[in-house]
């Protein structure tokens, strides 16, 4: 199907810009089921449950997490099938702190094969989630995270070789937040005001099931926005601060957020934890799998009032991605200091070795394959071979570039955040100027970053985080060594 009809099947009480509808109408035109109504800005935002600890010792958080299909009501009125951690969707969040070990068990209940990888994780290269190292239907599988980084938003999602896409599509993916006492000890919001805002669109059939178009080489698109599992959801808020940890976790969904009524958002820190100061952003580009803290001050939001946030990528009609409604006036004892945090950054040494990584579009004329195929350096992604032998302790240079296929490719290294030292040419976007372990490309576009692997050796990844690219292919192993 192509995209433009698929998105033509949804209906809206109008076309203008910044009218409300209040409900969509969902469904394939083909089924002969009636369509799905999906209420828009009615539902409350829900936050993840946050995972207990099964056991703590002095040094060390054990969990255990089962993947299970489960019956769950997304659309209102509507049972989903999904696969998820805990059988939920989203999973649940993962709250850790620096220094303290985490294990985490994972038991698959499901009828296929999955890889859990954390997404940011400076981690040993068996417990990162290399696409192969699969666990099968009833197997168990530990994994050791030393939690030896910055405090950060991080995410935990399959990366099981050709299928992570369809995994996390249906439901394979949760938050994985480490805190620290540096970070604590800040009067940013916290508590209820401090709260994960995991994007992700998905595709309905007229049934409530999750429609997963597996030769969708393009990358998928919902018709349906989720925010923490909830269709088009509304929040109340207070007149104060509110941290927002957000997280696009779409397949292959861009953003570029901004908030309706023109205030901008205090940018607080990226992929890899604060910035060394705030930076005030009205529009916020999002590629997939980046994050981006922010704060935002309804302080001075009269109570009554409505305010939109947008996804300004997208036509009028399909911009505002959830609703907070001013309800309350408080006072906030929170703030925003000048100084965050040390990032700890690199230096660039006088001589430094240099890698591009080109992320191209390719033909294949191989039996069986689809006619094109997402390469990098013009090669499939192979398990076996290893594209790049990087010295552990060594900074380098990447050079991360977008060749062709006309969309936005989000380049994803594994066990490293890196600085982004231009973009173009040019500094850097305000929002990619702490660490970041993803940065979105747009066609032509290139990203010159430096980076060091550290603590760990093995075999990691870097790819395309449109899941259906990398399924396709845009990736490549590296090896530290
Ligand atoms: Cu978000 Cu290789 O992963
Ligand atoms: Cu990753
Ligand atoms: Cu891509």
């Amino acid at each position: 199907m192509n995209r433009r009809t698929a998105l033509g099947v949804i209906a809206f009480g109008g076309a203008a810009a910044l009218v409300t509808t209040r409900f969509a109408i969902i469904g394939s035109r083909a089924e002969s089921k009636p369509a799905i109504r999906v209420p828009r800005f009615e539902v409350p935002l829900k936050t993840p449950a946050v995972l207990n600890a099964t056991k703590r010792t002095e040094t060390q958080d054990e969990y255990d997490i089962v993947q299970s299909e489960a019956e769950q009501e997304i659309l209102p009125g509507h049972a989903t099938r999904i696969w998820g951690y805990q059988g939920t969707f989203p999973g649940p969040t993962i709250r850790v702190r620096r220094g303290r070990t985490a294990v985490v068990r994972h038991t698959n209940r499901l009828s296929t094969h999955t890889v859990v990888h954390l997404h940011g994780g400076r981690t040993p290269a068996d417990s990162d989630g290399f696409t192969t190292d699969i666990v099968m239907p009833g197997e168990t599988r530990t994994y050791t995270y030393a939690n030896q980084q910055r405090a950060s938003t991080l995410w935990y999602h399959d990366h099981a070789m050709d299928h992570t896409g369809e995994n996390v599509y249906r439901g394979l993916a949760g938050l994985y937040i480490i805190e620290d006492v540096e970070e604590l000890s800040l009067p940013l919001p916290k508590g209820a005001f401090d709260v994960p805002l995991l994007l992700q669109d998905r595709r309905f059939n007229a049934d409530g099931s999750l429609m997963y178009d597996t030769f969708g080489h393009e990358g998928i698109q919902g018709n349906v926005m989720l925010i923490n599992g909830v269709p088009w959801p509304r929040m109340e808020v207070s007149t104060r601060k509110y941290r927002f940890r957000i997280l696009n976790g779409s397949n292959a969904r861009p953003f570029r957020l901004a908030l309706s009524n023109g205030d901008p958002f205090i940018l607080i820190g990226t992929d890899g934890g604060l910035l060394a100061e705030p930076v005030a952003v009205r529009n916020l580009p999002l590629a997939m799998a980046e994050r981006a803290e922010v704060v935002v001050d309804f302080s001075r939001v009269p109570v009554g009032s409505k305010v939109f946030l947008m996804n300004t990528r997208e036509r009028p009609e399909l911009q505002q991605l959830m609703r907070f409604d001013v309800a309350h006036r408080e006072s906030d004892n929170a703030s925003v200091p000048s100084r965050l945090s040390d990032p700890g950054f690199l230096s660039r040494p006088a001589s430094v070795n240099t890698r591009t990584w080109a992320l191209q579009r390719s033909f294949s004329f191989r039996h069986g394959l689809p006619p094109f195929i997402w390469t990098i350096n013009g090669q499939h992604f192979d398990p076996d071979r290893s594209d790049a032998k990087v010295p552990l302790g060594d900074i380098e240079l990447w050079r991360l570039r977008s060749e062709g296929g006309g969309q936005l490719h989000p380049a994803h290294v594994h066990l490293a955040h890196f600085q982004i030292l231009e973009r173009n040419g040019n500094p850097p976007l305000p929002h990619e100027r702490g660490w970041k372990d993803t940065v979105g490309l747009e066609p032509g576009e290139e990203a010159l970053v430096m980076l060091r692997f550290e603590q760990f050796r093995g075999r990691y990844l870097f790819h395309c985080h449109n899941l259906e690219h990398e399924d396709h292919a845009m990736m490549s192993r590296f090896d530290v060594v």
